[in-house]
Formats: C-alpha cells, structure tokens, sequence
C-alpha cells in the first residue's frame, strides 16, 4: 500500500506539470500531423498547430540560441497564452522544444530571458482574466536549469503594478548592466498615451521603478507595446510596438506598428535623449512585436513576428496561424537609419545549383515555393515583377519606379506598401519566398517588405517590366523539422 501511494504521490504530486506537458506535447504531436501542408512554411518558425504571435524570450544559453514564442496550441486563432519553443544553433535551422510556460491562474503573455547564475530565467506578463474580462498585468518570472523544463517562481508577482496601475503593463524585457539588472515595460498613461516604464534589480526579484524611459507624443499611439533597448553604432536605440499611430501617406499603414527612436543613454540619470523620431523598421504588410538579442559575436539579430493583428491568415483553415520572420542582423547608418540584413548563414540554405537568367520582358521564371531570388537590373529603368502560384492563389508585385524613387509591395490588387529608396553601393534586392511568404532586402537593408502571400503550387515571377532583368534563383533546404523529430529529444518529458 505504501508504494502504491507513494507511485500516486509521484505521478499526480511533484511530476503532475510534467505529466500535463506531456498531454500537451503528444496533442500538439498528432495535431500537428493533420495540417494541411499547402501553406506550410519550410524555413520559417510557424507553429506545429494552432496559433502563435510574437517573438518571446530571444536569448542565448547553454551554447545555443532560444526562440520562444507567444502560443496557443488549442485552436489557429489568438487564446489563453502558452510559451511555445525553438532552439537553434546558427539562427537558421531550428529545432522545437516542448512548450515552455502553461497558463496557470495567469496567460503567459510576452517577455524575455536572461541567464542568472548559470539558470535562464524568462521574465514575462502574467496577463489575468475574470469572468471574461481582463483584471489585471503582472510580472512573473519561470526558472530552469537545462533551457527546456520551466518552473514558475513561488513569489511571483515579482512587479505587482504599474505605478499609475494602469491596466497595460506589459511585455518586460531584460538586460544585465554593470551590477544591476534593468527591464523596461510598456504601458501607458492615464490620459492614454504609450510610454515605456524602466526598473531595476540587483537580484531579478526585488525590482525598483526608476523612470519613464519614454512616452508618445500626441500623434505615436496610446499604448506602446513589445518594448527592447539596446545599443548599437554607439547609440541607444529604443525599439516598440505602438498601438493607435494613424497613418501618415505611405507611412503606419498597418492596424499596429513597429518601429525606433534612435537617441543617447545615460545610465547615471537614466536619461534617454531622443535623437529621431519614430521610424518603421520593416515597411511589409505582416511585421510586429521584433524583439532583438546580442549575438556571442557581437552582432545585434532581431526577429519580428510575421503577422499583424486583425489579419486573415488564410492557414488557419489548415489547423495553423502566423510565423516569425527571418533573424535579421541590425546596422546603423551615418543617418541614424537602421539597415536589416540577413544573416551570412542564411545562406547555407541554398540547395541545388542556382537558376541563372536573363528574365526578358514577359518571360516567366518557375521557383521552388522556399527559393532565393537575386534580383538585379538597371535603377535608371522601372522594375515590375509579378510573384503569383504557379496553380492560381495569391499574388504580389515588386516595383521599382526611378521618377518617384520609391520600392513598391503591392500584394493581391491596391494593398500598396512602399517607401522611398536610397541605394548605395550594393544595388541589387535579395528576396526571400517562401510556401505562403515574401522577404525583400533592397540593397544593404535600406528597404525591407515582410508580406504574407497565399499562392498555390510553387511560385512563379514574371517580368511585367520593359528591361531585362538579371535573376540567380536557389531553391532553399528545409530547416524548420517537424514537431515529431525534434521531440525525440526531449524524451525525459514523457517519462
Ligand atoms: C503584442 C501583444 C503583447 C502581448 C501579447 C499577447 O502583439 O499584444 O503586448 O503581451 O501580444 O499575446
């Protein structure tokens, strides 16, 4: 009898978490084998099934990078809020873990990680719901000693309230400076207008409110959410994700932005001292929620969502929902311009024998649905490709107009982003296509278009210009597996 209670106590007591993951873990499995492949992203990190948005707790432990991400297994559309998680060694090819954080009595809304004494500790917004209606934005921290299994701190809340309680205090992300740990929150004003709230720590834990790091101006929104700061070219650069910016012409066309202010820092006064104004960062149709990490070489790599809020997401229909872009590495111009650039290991995606051609006007050129596309011609001339499924779906143009200056993503009929263009040296647009989604980098990352787009069978690009246009093609390898084979290794799990 004693066993038999002590086996109860093991498996409903201290191992029940476990026990529930492993739930979790095998319905994601079976789940994520009914998906409809159609749209199924090859090198991008999408959710196995159901729904995921931003990019959470972007770090680097144990000799390998974290990806987590705001997840919700159970349906493809937004709800109760899970860590999903990916792992990676180059940034590129990535592997799934088991999911990270389950809601408790709290969501676990967005936040970040940090490495504390050789444990990472992910520092996130424990969102609470009542009767429907939200209550309530805390911080919380979840321990672990191996990067895959968490364990939610027993004093949590660790930051109870905003200091104006507002409702939106959300989204903290961390960093280590001298001898204090600092976070920085987004939230907003009573008389709503976004700001960014920043705190310190000597320990994570007992965290002191310091300042307001920085608040809109009238026409920047009324609640800043996904906040990160960070340096960069000798800068401080505050990135955010404002909500309510109203669009300017070509300028915040989607329902929510992100963007930067580019400025100095001083950690004496804590004093941010804004040298720009608000700047998109990427100028495409799905793009939100970035958050950023410092590479071990020095290299400052962002990764955004790949969505935008109130969207349609054609995939869901197939069991998933949303994605996360390419990593980008971040450069700052002489004109406090941030340039993103893929990574060099992108590159090592390239497959088979690259598809060279001279596209003439009205001739047609076949890719693979995850290709690579060099794409160069003559800047003095107008540029207007057609991308569109080889069996019908969805379509975009990419255009180049030399009286205006200006790069153009139209996807479907009239969904116009663009933005005007300033090559330097290195002139030529480097897309990235994939399944259901388009990267364009013009020239060393002046211009960038994240653009989700449906088509069907494969892609083709037709030259709908006048000029020829000088194409070299790679058909990219899968790097994103399947939930089913990365588990394997996380066998202790199941146990
Ligand atoms: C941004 C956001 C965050 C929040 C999370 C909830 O897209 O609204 O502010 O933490 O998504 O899923």
């Amino acid at each position: 009898a004693t066993s038999l209670l002590l086996l109860l106590v093991t498996v409903y007591g201290s191992d029940s978490l476990a026990r529930q993951n492993a739930t979790l873990e095998q319905y994601i499995m079976a789940e994520s084998k009914k998906v409809n492949q159609r749209y199924r992203l090859q090198y991008h990190v999408a959710a196995p099934v159901g729904w995921i948005n931003d990019p959470n707790g972007f770090s680097y432990y144990k000799e390998q990078y974290h990806l987590f991400y705001q997840y919700y297994p159970y349906e493809a559309k937004w709800g109760p809020m899970h860590w999903g998680h990916v792992v990676s060694k180059d940034l590129v090819t990535w592997e799934y873990r088991p999911t990270a954080l389950v809601p408790g009595e709290e969501q676990c809304f967005s936040g970040s990680a940090v490495e504390v004494n050789g444990s990472m500790v992910l520092m996130y917004t424990a969102h609470v719901v009542k009767e429907g209606m939200p209550v309530n934005q805390s911080q919380y921290l979840a321990f672990s000693d191996d990067g895959v299994n968490f364990e939610k701190f027993a004093g949590n809340p660790v930051i109870p309230a905003s200091p104006n309680n507002s409702p939106d205090f959300r989204d903290p992300k961390a960093w280590k400076h001298g001898d204090y740990w600092y976070v920085i929150i987004g939230s907003k004003t009573d008389d709503e207008i976004g700001t960014v709230l920043l705190y310190r720590s000597k320990n994570m834990i007992d965290w002191e409110f310091l300042t307001i790091l920085a608040q809109a101006t009238s026409d920047l929104g009324y609640m800043w959410e996904c906040p990160d700061f960070f340096e960069l070219g000798g800068k401080h650069i505050l990135l955010m994700s404002p909500q309510g910016m109203v669009a300017q012409g070509d300028r915040f066309k989607n329902l929510y932005q992100t963007g930067y202010i580019v400025g100095q820092f001083d950690y004496e006064t804590f004093t941010f001292t804004q040298e720009t104004a608000f700047q998109e960062l990427d100028y495409g149709h799905d793009f939100y929620a970035a958050q950023t990490i410092a590479s071990p070489d020095g290299k400052r790599v962002l990764i955004g969502w790949f969505g935008m809020w109130e969207t349609a997401f054609p995939e869901a229909k197939d069991g998933w929902a949303g994605a996360m872009t390419i990593a980008r590495e971040l450069v700052l111009d002489s004109n406090n311009h941030i340039l993103m650039k893929p990574l060099t290991a992108q590159s090592s995606l390239r497959n088979r024998v690259s598809l060279q051609s001279n596209l003439k006007a009205d001739q047609v050129l076949e890719l693979e649905p995850a290709s690579e596309v060099l794409i160069e011609a003559d800047l003095t001339q107008s540029i207007n490709l057609l991308l569109e499924g080889r069996s019908g779906g969805g379509k975009a143009w990419l255009k180049w107009d030399p009286s205006v200056g200006k790069v153009v993503v139209e996807r479907e009929e009239g969904d116009v982003r663009q933005v005007e263009w300033s090559p330097g040296s290195n002139k030529a647009w480097r897309l990235f296509l994939d399944t259901s989604s388009l990267e364009l980098f013009c020239g060393d990352g002046e211009a960038v278009f994240s653009s989700r787009v449906y088509p069907l069978g494969g892609w083709k690009l037709s030259n709908l210009g006048t000029q020829a246009v000088n194409t070299t093609a790679y058909a990219l390898k899968r790097s994103v597996p399947s939930y089913n084979s990365a588990m394997g290794t996380n066998l202790k799990i199941f146990n």
